[in-house]
């Protein structure tokens, strides 16, 4: 696998791989890697001849508040894992190669209105940083393909958006939530989680699911199961963000006779905030 830190010689590596009329698949992460990232690769290489990660702590994804100073960095590890999967390059840019012009000089790339919800309405300023920093990582990279993980549902609708309304010539790949056994969705800021809260964190799922189950039976009441999801979360020691049943395609609440519908949650840990979700299509 070669590493590179700056941008124009990873350009000049994979002007080389376009010339020889390679298939570029990128995958997009912040490192402190698992088996979901890895998994994103796999899908990469199955479709495209090389593929490119990418790994950057995004400093303007993160609200001051935030966990951006504390947030696992883990290069060397993140590496050996990438060559084990067979990654071609890694590419891993300090600050100052990403926002050359300071963060507050960037100029912003924004989705209006999916963002300001869920996840968005609790992370003021969250997705202008993801939609801002992986259109720099596309024109940088210029993949065929770029794959994200579904646990960050709204991340992809997102991109998804921005890619349709900016015209980009990118095909945007999902990759499948990769659970512990216990349902926990695996994620960076997992490690954050104490012993005491680890075997009653998985409720954040066990909730979501069961909403789901209770809609394929027919409830549509959606704001009771809201509620009572928020109970059960809540009753396991958590800290609720926000639970909602969302058209799976606008983030909208959705309605009743909606048939793809993304039921998400996101809580409190004491040391990190864990989101989820779980899809159901209705026949
Ligand atoms: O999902 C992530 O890890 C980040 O939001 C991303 C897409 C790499 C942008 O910084």
């Amino acid at each position: 696998m070669q590493v590179f830190h700056h941008i124009q010689t990873l350009r000049e590596a994979l002007a080389a791989e376009r010339k020889a009329g390679k298939r570029i698949g990128f995958v997009p992460t912040m490192g402190n890697l698992h088996d979901a990232h890895i998994e994103l690769v796999k899908i990469a290489q199955r479709n495209c001849d090389v593929v490119v990660t990418s790994i950057f702590v995004n400093p303007l994804q993160f609200g001051l508040n935030e966990d951006w100073d504390k947030y696992p960095r883990t290069l060397a590890a993140d590496s050996a894992k990438l060559e084990a999967a067979g990654c071609d390059y890694l590419f891993c840019p300090n600050d100052k190669e990403i926002y050359p012009n300071g963060m507050a000089e960037q100029t912003r790339v924004i989705v209006p209105t999916m963002t300001d919800v869920l996840c968005g309405a609790s992370r003021p300023g969250h997705f202008e940083g993801v939609t801002t920093v992986v259109t720099k990582l596309f024109n940088i990279v210029q993949p065929d393909e770029a794959v994200f993980g579904i646990k960050d549902f709204q991340q992809l609708a997102v991109i998804r958006r921005m890619v349709e309304d900016l015209c980009i010539p990118i095909k945007i790949v999902a990759g499948e939530i990769v659970r512990e056994a216990d349902g926990l969705a695996m994620s960076s800021r997992n490690g954050f989680i104490t012993a005491d809260e680890r075997p009653r964190v998985a409720q954040l799922n066990r909730s979501l699911n069961w909403i789901k189950q209770e809609i394929v039976q027919g409830r549509r009441d959606f704001n009771g199961l809201i509620e009572a999801a928020k109970e059960q979360i809540m009753e396991a020691g958590f800290k609720v963000d926000y639970v909602n049943i969302c058209n799976s395609r606008t983030l909208e609440m959705a309605a009743h006779d909606d048939t793809e519908i993304t039921i998400l949650g996101a809580m409190y840990t004491q040391g990190a905030r864990l989101i989820d979700n779980v899809s159901v299509v209705l026949g």
